[in-house]
C-alpha cells in the first residue's frame, strides 16, 4: 500500500525506532492553574495522536516512557492517579489499538508496588494484541534502566552462565521485550536535557531529539519535525565520516 507520508520526510530513511520521554505534564498543568493530573489526563491525546503519527510514518517500534522506577517518590495522590489513570486508558483504548494492528508490549518491573488490577489489564491488552503486525507499542512503566540491566544480570547468573561466555547479545537477549530494535531516535519533551533512567542500554547510539513542548501540547506534527531533525543527522556508530 503506497504511503503518502508528510512533507519533507524521506521514505527510505524512517527510524524503525521512536523512544519518547512524554514529560512536562505537571507543568502544563500548573501554567493553566490545575492540578498536576489534568496534565496527565491531558497528555492521553498527545499519546494516541503520537501513535497514529506514528502508524502514518510506518514506525515499526515506538517506546513510551508512561511511569519510571523512580516516579513512586512523587505524592501517594498523583502515584494513585496514575495508576488508575493507566488502568482506564488500557480498558478503553486497547480495541482502537488492536483495531489499528498495534500489539501493545510492556517493559518494567512487575513488583508488588503495581496494582494486581492494573497488572491484570496489562496481560489483557498483551494477549488481546499479541498476533499484530503494523507497530509494536512499548509502554514503559515502573521502568528503569538501571533496573533492566541488574534483572538482566540476575537472570544470567541464575542460569549459571560462564563468564566467558558473556556478550553483549547475552545480556540483550535479556532485557524485557524480546526482539526489540535499539530506539533510532529518542524524543524527550518539556525543555528537559537528560535520560532519566529510559532505556539505558538500548540508547548507546540512539540520536536525541529534545523539544520545549510540554507532552500534553504533543502532537504527531511534532514527531514529523522530530523525524525530519533526525534525518539530518549522520549516523556513525563510532565509524570515520
Ligand atoms: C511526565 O510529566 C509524566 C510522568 C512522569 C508520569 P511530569 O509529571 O513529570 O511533568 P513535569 O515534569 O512535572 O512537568
Ligand atoms: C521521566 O520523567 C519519566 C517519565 C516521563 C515517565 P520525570 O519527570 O520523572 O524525570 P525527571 O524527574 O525530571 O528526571
Ligand atoms: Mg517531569
Amino acid at each position: 500500500m503506497p504511503k503518502r507520508l508528510p512533507k519533507g520526510i524521506d521514505p527510505k530513511r524512517i527510524p524503525r525506532h521512536v523512544a519518547c520521554v512524554m514529560d512536562g505534564n505537571g507543568r502544563w498543568a500548573t501554567k493553566r492553574g490545575l492540578p498536576r493530573t489534568e496534565g496527565h489526563a491531558a497528555g492521553e491525546e498527545a499519546l494516541f495522536d503520537t501513535v497514529d503519527g506514528a502508524l502514518e510514518l510506518g514506525l515499526q517500534w515506538l517506546t513510551v516512557y508512561a511511569f519510571s522506577t523512580e516516579n513512586w517518590k512523587r505524592p501517594l495522590d498523583e502515584v494513585r492517579y496514575l495508576m488508575n489513570f493507566n488502568e482506564r486508558i488500557l480498558t478503553d483504548r486497547r480495541d482502537e489499538l488492536h483495531g489499528r494492528d498495534v500489539r501493545i508490549t510492556f517493559a518494567g518491573r512487575r513488583d508488588w508496588r503495581v496494582p494486581k488490577r492494573l497488572l491484570k489489564r496489562m496481560d489483557e491488552a498483551v494477549d488481546l494484541t499479541r498476533n499484530n503486525k503494523t507497530m509494536t507499542l512499548t509502554i514503559a512503566f515502573n521502568y528503569g534502566g538501571r533496573a533492566e540491566i541488574v534483572d538482566a544480570v540476575r537472570q544470567i547468573a541464575a542460569e549459571g552462565v560462564k563468564p566467558d561466555k558473556i556478550d553483549e547479545k547475552t545480556i540483550r537477549d535479556r532485557m524485557y521485550v524480546k526482539g526489540m530494535p535499539d530506539p533510532d531516535l529518542m524524543v524527550r519533551t518539556s525543555g528537559e536535557f537528560r535520560i532519566s533512567n529510559f532505556l539505558l542500554w538500548e540508547l548507546a547510539y540512539s540520536e536525541l531529539v529534545f523539544t520545549e513542548v510540554f507532552w500534553p501540547d504533543f502532537r504527531r506534527e511534532n514527531l514529523f519535525d522530530a523525524v525530519r531533525e533526525y534525518q539530518r543527522r549522520e549516523r556513525l556508530f563510532g565509524g570515520a565520516r
